[in-house]
């Protein structure tokens, strides 16, 4: 068989070594040792991590790359950046939003991010972020999935003009519903926002990725409604549940109930582990809360977790560089995820389950999916979160859609020190 791509010599998430890829029409059709075929390209990965594309299941943006516009948030806290945002809205164009979103696609890409779920604000009557993402969307689809959830950030009911606002984001396109029952007025209110925008995504048969619970409150129990309508809804595997971070301080006999509820429903999880470290527990004096969801116990129930990045340079958050494996590797820690499996699970949580959440088709490495992959320069998917390393070569369709040079050496697992010549991992016509 004739090959348009071949990459040689891959080791493989799952451990395997010594594997070749051979791809045709934007699609993998061989995943062997010993591949014996011609392609117009070649790929040597010379015993380096090959993996289907980073995924990216929680962002924002419409507000990545502005930071200190209009000012800085002092307090750090959740509040105080999303009055921030609040002071940001009136004074961004369509364009200013276009400008940084391309420019923040053309890095996650050279990252190895291969899709993005992204929340887009829609309590703003002239609907600013919707008409600049889904420009953005159309414009980065040849490289980049880009998923938009119709996000209340003021609330549905506490924003008047909220819930007319997000309908008129879904017809003009975008994809999911979102919403925010703690940010409404009274817990009453998330209740019945948890249900209405649930009614909304059922009567449209859209997804449903609601920020949940996003508060070190362990009375905030928002994720008990989601789970509840989802099943009255019949939306089983098609909501998720944002953040979660007050799971964290729930009492354990509350959540021994809770999680069992939330396996029923089949609701997913997505923990965004830069984000709520650094904003979450900011009330503490010590004992300091970490903030972060019950990442193993909702794995070990079954649940599916991703972990996503939710925010780079904006109100909430001043650092960042578009990588899942920064992501990954604070989510191991805050979590004490340290042995080999968990380790690698956490590498999971930015690709395959990531992918599983946003309901991408064809994604992963056996025959049949679409040849979209990543060469790290890393010797397996826990040194790829030690090291965090250069993504030498990404994939898109069959063809190279970006490359970066390989850095001089790098300490590998046993110590050795790889000398490298970059020109080892540019392809080569055969
Ligand atoms: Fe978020």
């Amino acid at each position: 068989m004739q090959f348009d791509l071949i990459i040689k010599n891959a080791v493989l998430p799952d451990g395997r070594e010594h594997m070749d890829i051979g791809c045709k029409d934007s699609l993998i059709c061989a995943v062997e040792r010993g591949l014996k075929a011609e392609a117009g390209t070649v790929i040597d990965a010379a015993g380096y991590l090959v993996s289907p594309p980073l995924i990216d299941p929680h962002f924002h943006m419409d507000a990545t790359l502005s930071l200190g516009n209009p000012r800085l948030n002092q307090s750090g806290t959740l509040l105080e950046g999303i009055n921030l945002w609040g002071e940001l809205k009136p004074i961004q164009s369509v364009d200013d939003i276009i400008k940084r979103a391309l420019a923040y696609c053309d890095l996650a890409v050279s990252m190895g991010i291969g899709a993005i779920r992204s929340h887009v604000d829609i309590c703003d009557d002239s609907l600013t972020g919707v008409q600049a993402l889904i420009e953005v969307r159309a414009q980065v689809a040849d490289y980049l999935d880009l998923q938009l959830v119709a996000f209340p950030q003021d609330g549905v009911l506490r924003d008047p003009t909220a819930e007319v606002n997000l309908i008129r984001a879904l017809d003009m396109g975008v994809d999911v519903v979102g919403g925010i029952p703690h940010f409404e007025r009274t817990m009453a209110d998330g209740a019945t926002s948890v249900r209405r925008l649930c009614e909304i995504a059922a009567a449209r048969g859209l997804m449903v990725d609601m920020h949940c619970d996003e508060s070190d409150d362990p009375l905030s129990r928002h994720v008990e409604t989601l789970a509840f309508e989802t099943q009255r809804l019949g939306l089983q595997g098609r909501v998720t549940g944002s953040h979660l971070t007050s799971m964290h301080s729930m009492d354990n006999y509350y959540v021994s109930k809770l999680i069992p509820l939330m396996v029923e429903a089949g609701l997913h999880a997505v923990p965004n582990p830069l984000i709520n470290i650094m904003l979450q527990g900011r009330h503490d004096t010590y004992p300091k809360r970490r903030g972060q969801t019950r990442v193993r116990e909702l794995r070990d129930a079954g649940i599916v977790v991703g972990f996503g990045s939710d925010c780079v340079m904006d109100p909430w958050y001043s650092l960042g560089k578009a990588d899942m494996l920064d992501v990954a590797h604070m989510g191991l820690h805050v979590g004490q995820l340290s042995s080999r499996d968990d380790m690698r699970w956490c590498f999971d949580a930015v690709t395959k389950n990531s992918a599983r959440i946003m309901g991408l088709e064809g994604y992963g490495l056996e025959v049949g999916c679409q040849a979209n992959m990543v060469l790290f320069q890393a010797r397996d998917a826990i040194e790829a979160i030690r090291l965090r390393p250069t993504r030498l070569v990404t994939i898109r369709h069959g063809k190279v859609i970006a490359r970066t040079e390989a850095t001089i050496s790098h300490l590998s697992l046993d110590g050795r020190a790889d000398t490298l010549n970059p020109a080892d991992f540019a392809p080569s016509s055969a």
